[in-house]
């Protein structure tokens, strides 16, 4: 276990929103930052993280947390995985020992792979930067393609030397298991280095772990596959990631747009001239959830692919798939025998950007040109050619755009705009068909699991209807926000309300989710100890997690309607935060009186039934007493209130 006092000091030193800007590109709102959010597709954003309270919440799809949390949901982490890469990023040590054997044994396996990965990182870096080898070879070879030590410092660039097994004997000699050198693809099934002779490129996660590696060939042969890549493993999802997005991320975001380009190389050089929000595919067609990743940082992208064959192929894939998801493309096709790493070179950075400025498409003029790269006026092909362009039409969602371009394709192609109209409309009313049908097929099974449905929502809509409900979460909702403070007797507002509610006269609590929180923030607040929300969170369940998230978060603010409804504290004077006082005073007393109410009323009904005549005197002296007491609450309640 990492020990209580770091998890404090982990607590302390985070920020939730440098956690999360990470992951989300954030707008500042107010006090809170809003953005898309990761855990769900939508598209205005609804995913809020508030800066003080150390908290997010997606208004949208209801995930809610802290930065740990966060981090957990969203990088798949275990808890302590969260708390240490917080605590890396702050530079706080955890040591080894402080984690129990089992903690220890659990997170191996995934940990260990990223420790292989950062050996043999380490290892390739070694070898580029001081070995005879490496230098002459390696690094001269970077040298010659015009990177500095600074770049391949950028992108941890390496080098893998020719002997067999060099890798292999530092790996093992350094303590790290042959089977997991050999799932990471860093060994051959026959037992030897699988990158040898090799100039070596980091592939890094959004965090900037090194996950996979690329070994390029040293000149040309056409015998040998110029690049090899590690094979996917468990940290390893090919389809998720894309090269260059750990060193491209900030710059993505700034420039609000990012250049996909093909090869690892494309990147790097951009960057040594200074264009850093670039991203590489890597060789394969771009995916969904590379799409998505490009998605959290911008909505722009500008695809630089080559001019051949491959390039224009995968180009024409990419913008449909960028398009369905609402992201912006334009399209620069350099000449065959150029790529974006040789054109910069041979232009600098200001002709390079100048050339991108003029000879950028967007998608239509990009797609005509490529289906009719002639001119073709041939009848039959220019209808096969309509066809192929009105599927990308379709795509895109966005009404005012999508009629934009099916005018600009009826100009271009120079044919009516109601036959592109239409055939888009065909596609269009094939696809809400085809969701009307599923989505008729979800009813079906939806309703046989509407009886269960049905019961629970009634269950939980009499829990809502409830005004015990409602004051008992307006207590919980107290204690969460101002516990700590002080009021004028000298307790602390937990302390107030928990000597109040826990009198063995009063009311338990009727339900059971806020009476267990109730039970465990009380014991957390016994004698001087003040209340961590932070803490309080991260330890319980998600469901517990999200009800008080939703409570210190602004969405069950106290509105007067509560009030009105409810006959629960609120006043209208001051703003809630200076009201912790006379709202802990009004909670208590409006439990107690909700205790005496159920007694007379218990006890009227004991009454109806009683016919021995001292008996009855007695009951009705008691009856007295507790309508005695039931005023006077009532009186309190409407001095606290009224003033
Ligand atoms: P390119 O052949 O265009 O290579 O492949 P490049 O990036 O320009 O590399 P240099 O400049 O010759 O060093 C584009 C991308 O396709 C993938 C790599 O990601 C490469 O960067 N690729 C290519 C492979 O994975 N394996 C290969 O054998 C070739
Ligand atoms: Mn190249």
């Amino acid at each position: 276990m990492i020990s209580s006092k770091k998890i404090d000091k982990i607590y302390e030193t985070v920020q939730i929103e440098e956690i999360i800007e990470d992951f989300v590109s954030l707008k500042k709102r107010g006090v809170n930052l809003l953005g898309l959010c990761p855990f769900h597709n939508e598209k205005t954003p609804s995913f809020t993280v508030s800066p003080a309270k150390g908290i997010f919440k997606c208004f949208g799809c209801g995930k809610g947390g802290n930065a740990i949390h966060f981090l957990m949901e969203h990088e798949n982490y275990s808890y302590p995985e969260a708390l240490k890469h917080v605590a890396n990023k702050y530079g706080i040590e955890i040591e080894e020992e402080d984690l129990s054997p089992e903690q220890q044994e659990k997170d191996k396996e995934r940990a260990s792979l990223y420790i292989v990965n950062e050996f043999a990182k380490r290892f390739f870096q070694e070898q580029l930067l001081n070995t005879g080898e490496g230098k002459s070879v390696g690094f001269q070879y970077f040298q010659d393609r015009g990177y500095d030590e600074e770049i391949i410092n950028k992108f941890d660039l390496g080098y893998a030397p020719r002997s067999g097994n060099a890798f292999k004997s530092a790996a093992l000699r350094a303590g790290h298991e042959q089977d997991r050198i050999k799932a990471l693809g860093l060994i051959s099934d026959r037992g030897n280095d699988f990158f040898r002779e090799r100039v070596m490129f980091t592939i890094h996660n959004l965090s900037g772990k090194p996950i996979a590696f690329a070994g390029r060939m040293l000149g040309s042969n056409k015998k040998a596959p110029k690049y090899i890549n590690s094979p996917e493993t468990e940290i390893y999802v090919k389809s998720d990631i894309l090269y260059g997005i750990f060193q491209a991320r900030t710059a993505i975001r700034r420039e609000d747009n990012c250049y996909l380009v093909e090869g690892y190389t494309d990147v790097i050089t951009l960057h040594q001239h200074g264009i850093e929000n670039v991203v590489a595919v890597s060789g394969t067609s771009l995916t969904p959830g590379q799409t998505r990743l490009i998605k959290r940082f911008t909505a722009n992208t500008t695809l630089i692919f080559d001019g051949d064959a491959a390039g224009i192929k995968a180009a024409n894939r990419s913008i449909d798939l960028l398009l369905e998801a609402e992201v912006n493309v334009k399209v620069v096709i350099l000449d065959p025998e150029d790529d974006p790493d040789s054109a910069i070179k041979r232009l600098g950075k200001e002709d390079f950007e100048n050339y991108l400025k003029t000879n950028s498409q967007d998608f239509l003029e990009f797609k005509i040109a490529h289906y009719f790269p002639k001119g073709n006026q041939d009848p039959f092909e220019k209808s096969k050619a309509i066809k192929e362009l009105v599927k990308t039409l379709a795509l895109i969602n966005d009404q005012l755009s999508r009629s934009l371009f099916v005018s600009k394709t009826a100009e271009m192609l120079q044919v009516e705009e109601a036959v592109i109209i239409n055939e888009v409309n065909k596609i269009l009313r094939s696809k809400i068909w085809q969701e009307k049908g599923k989505r008729k097929k979800d009813r079906e099974r939806e309703r046989q699991e509407d009886t269960t449905f049905e019961i629970q929502v009634k269950q939980e809509e009499e829990k809502l209807g409830s005004p015990d409900y409602h004051q008992e979460l307006a207590l919980l909702q107290l204690i969460l926000k101002y516990g700590n403070e002080t009021m004028s007797n000298g307790l602390s507002v937990a302390q107030y309300c928990f000597n109040n509610i826990q009198d063995k006269d009063l009311p338990g609590i009727n339900d059971p989710q806020i009476n267990n929180l109730l039970d465990k923030i009380s014991a957390r607040t016994s004698g001087p100890s003040k209340l961590n929300i932070q803490s309080l969170i991260s330890e319980s369940d998600p469901q517990d997690a999200q009800l008080i998230v939703s409570l210190i978060s602004d969405e069950f603010e106290y509105s007067e309607n509560w009030e009105k409804r409810w006959n629960i504290l609120l006043q209208n004077q001051k703003p809630p935060e200076e009201n912790y006082e006379s709202d802990a005073e009004h909670i208590v007393i409006s439990l107690k009186l909700r205790k005496v109410r159920k007694l007379s009323a218990d006890w009227a009904e004991k009454i109806k039934g009683i016919k021995d005549n001292e008996e009855l005197d007695d009951f009705l002296e008691f009856y007295k007493e507790l309508k005695k007491v039931e005023s006077e609450l009532a009186e309190k309640l409407r001095t606290i209130i009224y003033g």
